[in-house]
């Protein structure tokens, strides 16, 4: 793969269909400064520029284009949010140059969340602000028992707000309201409750084994697809009769795609699809 980022603050370990992404500021709880968030983003974007969804093949000179992004902290916790000294001076600068500060960490939440891999997080000690904002944008999130998560703005005198629609959607509108302002710590049985997470385990790595090969046996433009659904089932706005249309137009499009006539050929054929990993 070509033009790979250069990138200090996280590491990149390619094997694969896979790629991980490790949070590399362990001397800061991997706070997210102007730097890491740029790295963040520059990756989020080459990596899905490099996925079999965008470049429509499963491989490219011989090299496997990318399926799943898995998402890590180095050292004790995972990551304490936004850098506060960042979030302090954007805070003082002018409107502008705050606004362009926060429209940085909307990038970054976004192009984690549209992604069009499926993203893996593995989660260990805190993850606090932002750092609870990249659980909430992530696919399936695999957490420490003693793992901690808040929506901690609250005690800094902010609030979660460009993190917010993506948390929003995974734990609801009452959980939303009721951690943004108690910006309190849950712990991992709370955070599995009410949806925020999608596993505990004392062994986050080896647990992601066996959702990384269920990812591997499905389709991999139907995952990214999976995606645009869900969209379209969240900001529907039309009637229900235009709502349905917009199903039945979507299924006709998965069915007639070239994935869609190599899985149910593969299936009628009784041989694997091509993009299932060889056993
Ligand atoms: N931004 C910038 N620096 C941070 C940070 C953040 N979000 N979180 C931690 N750090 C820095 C500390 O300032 C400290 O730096 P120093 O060594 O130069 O003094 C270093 O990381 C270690 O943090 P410290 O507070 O001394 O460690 P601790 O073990 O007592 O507590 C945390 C760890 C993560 C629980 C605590 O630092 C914390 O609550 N951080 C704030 C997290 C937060 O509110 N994030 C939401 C932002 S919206």
């Amino acid at each position: 793969m070509q033009d790979r980022p250069e990138t200090e603050l996280i590491r990149l370990e390619i094997d694969g269909p896979c790629c991980e992404i490790i949070l590399n500021r362990a001397d800061k709880y991997n706070a997210l400064n102007v730097q890491m968030i740029n790295e963040l983003i520059a990756v989020f974007e080459w990596t899905a520029n490099n996925s079999v969804a965008v470049k429509g093949s499963l491989a490219e000179n011989g090299a496997e284009n990318l399926r799943i992004l898995i998402l890590k902290g180095d050292g004790k916790h995972f990551c304490a949010g936004a850098d506060i000294n960042m979030m302090r001076d954007a805070g003082a600068q002018s409107a502008e140059e705050n606004r362009a500060d926060s429209k940085r960490l909307d990038r970054l939440f976004n192009s984690l969340w549209s992604h069009p891999c499926f993203t893996i997080g593995l989660i260990q000690g805190v993850a606090l602000g932002g750092g609870a904002g990249l659980i909430a944008c992530l696919d399936h999130v695999i957490c420490n028992p003693h793992a901690k998560i808040a929506l901690s703005e609250g005690k800094l005198g902010i609030l979660p707000a460009v993190i917010g629609p993506y948390v929003y959607r995974r734990i609801g509108s009452a959980n939303f309201r009721r951690h943004a302002m108690l910006a309190g710590r849950m712990d991992a049985a709370e955070a599995l409750r009410i949806g925020m997470i999608d596993a505990v385990s004392e062994s986050e790595q080896s647990d992601s084994v066996a959702i990384i090969s269920e990812v591997l046996s499905t389709g991999p433009s139907a995952v990214a697809a999976a995606k645009e659904l869900t969209l379209g089932f969240d900001r529907w706005s039309g009637s229900d009769e235009e709502f349905r249309e917009w199903t039945l137009d979507f299924t006709s499009r998965m069915r007639s795609s070239v994935e869609g006539q190599e899985g149910l050929s593969s299936f009628l054929e009784k041989r694997p699809a091509d993009w299932k990993p060889q056993e």
